[in-house]
């Protein structure tokens, strides 16, 4: 399992499981309105995307690293809904963190507190609750 680079050929595969219902209602914010938006947007965030890439599977999801400020990257993940609850989770943030520390000693996430789920495997992952507001917990994590 690794983690691939966006491109246009792939770029869908990122709309279609973000706009998907048992993924969006444990997103903050709104999906793109359709593909055609979805393009647009990936065209100057391109770089900030990677794809979960499994020999047998084919894609299983994607995460997105963003710059906040120097040292500091925000991260944020999404499985496609068939490959929800089977544990890939781990491998998706774990290969996400990796790649993120080695720009930033900082790593944070933004999840809202309902998100149990998400919640159990950040913590488990070293990430520790810093605040909370408007039902969304702020997480955070730091270069071991
Ligand atoms: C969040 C997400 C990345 C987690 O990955 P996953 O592979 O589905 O998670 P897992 O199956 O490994 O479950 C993680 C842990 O939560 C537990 N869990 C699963 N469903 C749960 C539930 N409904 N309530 C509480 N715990 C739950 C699992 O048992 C596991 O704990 P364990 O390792 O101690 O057994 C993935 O589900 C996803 O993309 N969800 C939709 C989008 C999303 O929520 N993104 C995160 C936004 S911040």
């Amino acid at each position: 399992m690794k983690l691939i680079r966006v491109t246009k050929e792939n770029m869908e595969f990122i709309y279609r499981v973000r706009s998907h219902p048992e993924v969006d209602k444990y997103l903050l914010g709104e999906p793109p309105a359709n593909l055609r938006e979805h393009g647009k947007f990936m065209g100057q965030n391109m770089g900030r995307f990677r794809i979960l890439w499994d020999d047998v599977y084919g894609n299983i999801g994607y995460s997105q690293i963003t710059q906040l400020k120097p040292n500091m990257a925000e991260i944020g993940f999404c499985l496609h809904p068939d490959f929800q609850g089977r544990g890939f989770g781990v491998n998706l943030v774990e290969l996400t963190i990796k790649e993120a520390k080695k720009q930033n000693d900082f790593i944070v996430l933004f999840v809202h507190e309902n998100n149990t789920r998400a919640i159990k495997l950040y913590h488990k992952l070293g990430f520790k609750k810093v605040s909370s507001e408007n039902e969304v917990d702020f997480m955070i994590s730091s270069k071991d």
